[in-house]
């Protein structure tokens, strides 16, 4: 039987978790989503976590990403966060608030990880960098299909200015820019990008990435292929629960059925379009 883990997604307006079979990204059960806290502060939001992991009657270990940076569990960064994050220990108060094991890691590293997997990143080998373009810009460094983790690319400072605030989805959407005046922006940032690390594919996720064909015809003067994320929204998700799968290696040899308690369910765990359904 296929392993599952369950991942969880803190995003700034909705916190979504499902089962995921790790064989294929595919979520075992829908994904359920609850509104993120106002403000998002830590403990609010673990509270948010607890009512997701009982949603699922879920028993296993967790993973779950962060907007900002993560070193061994504790929250080192808050740039469109609460600033009450800064040195909390995330997998401690995740694990408080659940009574499961949690893993936490940076959102585009989780959508990275679910990207280089299952993918269009998939077997790609050398230099790539994963893209989210969305409230911030986060990246995801791979080195041979490796993470590097934690990279903050979005805070690259361009003409005095962080990256992210002129190229982000949201700059697009608060200026009410048109695609070509945002994709020449983000055109500027991307050459940027590969003159510091010479990417050979810059791959663009985020819920933008969806209307890729407006915006990256556009892109000029970057060397390296661009190409849009396959899993898109699923991939936060996917990559907490593969990060949870590898945080655990000594659970991997328990099946799926006993993580997940029958919660009203009867007979095995019914499948839903997870990741690897969104992919094609
Ligand atoms: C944060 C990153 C995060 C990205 C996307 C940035 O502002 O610094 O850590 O990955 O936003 O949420």
């Amino acid at each position: 039987m296929a392993r599952e883990m369950l991942g969880i997604d803190i995003g700034g307006s909705g916190i979504k978790g499902a089962p995921v079979d790790l064989s294929d990204g595919a979520f075992t059960r829908a994904r359920f989503r609850l509104d993120t806290p106002r403000p998002a502060r830590p403990k609010p939001v673990a509270k948010v976590l607890a009512e997701i992991v009982d949603h699922f009657g879920w028993d296993g270990p967790v993973g779950v990403t962060y907007p900002g940076v993560v070193i061994d569990g504790v929250a080192m960064s808050a740039a469109n966060v609460s600033k009450h994050w800064l040195g909390v220990d995330a997998a401690h108060l995740f694990a408080e608030a659940t009574g499961r094991e949690v893993t936490v890691l940076n959102d585009a590293d989780a959508a990275g990880v679910a990207e280089m997997r299952l993918g269009t990143g998939r077997d790609r080998r050398g230099t790539v960098v994963l893209l989210t373009l969305g409230t911030g810009i986060g990246s995801a460094l791979f080195t041979d299909g490796v993470l590097v983790p934690n990279t903050e690319f979005g805070h690259i400072q361009i003409d005095g200015m962080d990256a992210e605030l002129r190229a982000s989805a949201k700059a697009r959407t608060e200026e009410g820019l048109g695609w070509r005046r945002w994709a020449k922006r983000l055109s500027v940032y991307m050459a940027h990008l590969e003159a510091l690390i010479s990417p050979s594919l810059i791959i663009v996720g985020g819920g933008v990435s969806r209307k890729s064909e407006h915006f990256l015809p556009l892109i000029e003067g970057v060397r390296a292929e661009v190409v849009p994320a396959r899993l898109v929204n699923n991939a936060g998700i996917v990559g907490a629960a593969m990060a949870a799968d590898a945080a655990h290696p000594a659970e991997k040899a328990a099946p799926a059925a006993r993580r997940v308690r029958a919660s009203g369910r009867t007979g095995g765990p019914q499948r839903e379009p997870g990741a690897a359904e969104a992919a094609r």
